[in-house]
């Protein structure tokens, strides 16, 4: 019996008793004190959430710069900007003379300055929306954006120590916020970035680039990769993947890519030739595509082909004509429709629309669809594109 368990109770005293009788009487007490106005709309939890993913924020320009290339840096300021991870992007909304219209832009500066409200964008003025925003913004107005969205950041589970950043023209927005948020000790890892341009006069942000490299205490480092000029302390030509390796190191590095379609579509073959394993190579896909009749699968026949496309949205319907080489996502906004959308690279789903009839081409690369959308003819209109009447069912905003 010596390794019998013994449980000791204690014994009720006056005091438990006594609480234990007052027990019901109290809740009672309470329940009669309480305010009988119904309980908030948004629970607490929702309004803050709400607070830290906004789906909309309003900013007003405080600053604009010019920088090489058609590059504009807009600086923003808003009561309460979202924080947000390096390498993330804001959907612009625009309504271009009644075209309700979005752009996703990355976010140029460092995260920790979305804590005072401050956030900047840099962009090309080039395209029909990117020069509307270069002829039209002013210093004082006041610009609507999505809440900072993509993932297209450093993962610590995920990525390796050393992230080896390929940038072009203005894809080094999302990699410049994360060599600030590196300095500023947001983001912990070693950002050798490799910067093409075509020559010295036309790069972006140098001397910032240059200050950030000397307060990082050797773990950012930028070679500028010049492709039509040979200049002092710079590569020349394009990045190949000998010049990843040299700067890289020893595998395994993680890859992130932000630039133009040519540039992916170079540097992509040269990294499928250093042998990593595929969750090491991310890619931002820089915008709409618009040269859909170049890639393989495209049905060439199709090019340039005209189809009636049929919108089904908020009970009305609406026709518009629609080219096989511009996204449905383009037309059905031609047709006024203020479809919902986001990165416009078939990558978030925020797009997500029912094809009733006809056929679109959507390259794989780009088709971010689930299995269960796929098979219930659900597609992305950003990255899908018409090679026959259609007839479709969007979600309005
Ligand atoms: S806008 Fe993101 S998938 Fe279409």
């Amino acid at each position: 019996m010596s390794d019998q368990l013994k449980v000791k109770v204690k014994a009720l005293g006056l005091l438990d008793l006594l609480a234990f009788k007052n027990l019901v009487p109290n809740r009672k007490k309470i329940f009669e004190k309480a305010s009988a106005a119904p309980v908030e709309k948004v629970p607490h939890m929702n309004a803050l959430a709400q607070s830290i993913h906004p789906k909309r924020q309003t900013f007003e320009i405080t600053g604009i710069k010019d920088c090489p290339n058609d590059v504009k840096i807009y600086e923003l300021k808003s009561k309460h900007a979202a924080f947000f991870r390096a390498g993330q992007y804001l959907s612009v909304k625009l309504d271009i003379k009644g075209y309700k219209v979005t752009r996703a832009y990355s976010i140029l500066s460092s995260p920790k300055e979305a804590l005072t409200g401050k956030c900047a964008l840099g962009i090309k003025g080039s395209g029909f929306v990117s020069e509307y925003i270069a002829d039209n913004w002013k210093v004082g107005d006041t610009i609507t954006t999505s809440g900072p969205e993509g993932a297209f950041y450093y993962e610590e589970l995920r990525d390796a120590k050393t992230v080896v950043g390929i940038a072009g023209g203005c894809g080094i927005s999302p990699l410049y916020s994360m060599a600030q948020a590196i300095v500023d000790g947001t983001e912990d890892f070693k950002l050798v970035l490799l910067y093409g341009s075509r020559t010295k006069k036309d790069i972006v942000l140098e001397a910032e680039l240059r200050e950030i490299v000397s307060k990082s205490n050797g773990k950012v480092k930028v070679v500028h990769v010049l492709s039509e000029q040979e200049a002092k302390g710079c590569e020349t030509g394009f990045v190949t993947k000998e010049l990843i390796s040299k700067y890289g190191g020893e595998l395994p590095y993680s890859i992130f890519m932000c630039g133009p379609q040519e540039m992916y579509d170079f540097v992509q073959k040269e990294i499928e030739e250093l042998g990593l394993e595929k969750k090491y190579v991310r890619a931002e896909l820089y915008g709409q595509i618009n040269n859909i009749q170049e890639y393989d699968k495209f049905p060439s026949e199709k090019e340039g082909r005209k189809y009636k496309m049929t919108i089904l949205a908020a009970g009305k319907t609406f026709e518009t004509l629609a080219s096989s080489t511009e996204s449905v996502l383009v037309a059905i906004e031609r047709a006024k429709v203020a479809a919902p959308s986001l990165c416009r690279t078939g990558e978030c789903g925020f797009c997500r629309s029912r094809l009733i009839s006809g056929d679109v081409f959507i390259p794989e690369d780009t088709d971010g669809r689930r299995a269960a959308d796929k098979q219930s003819g659900y597609i992305h209109p950003c990255a899908s594109f018409p090679v026959s009447d259609i007839v479709i069912e969007v979600p309005v905003e």
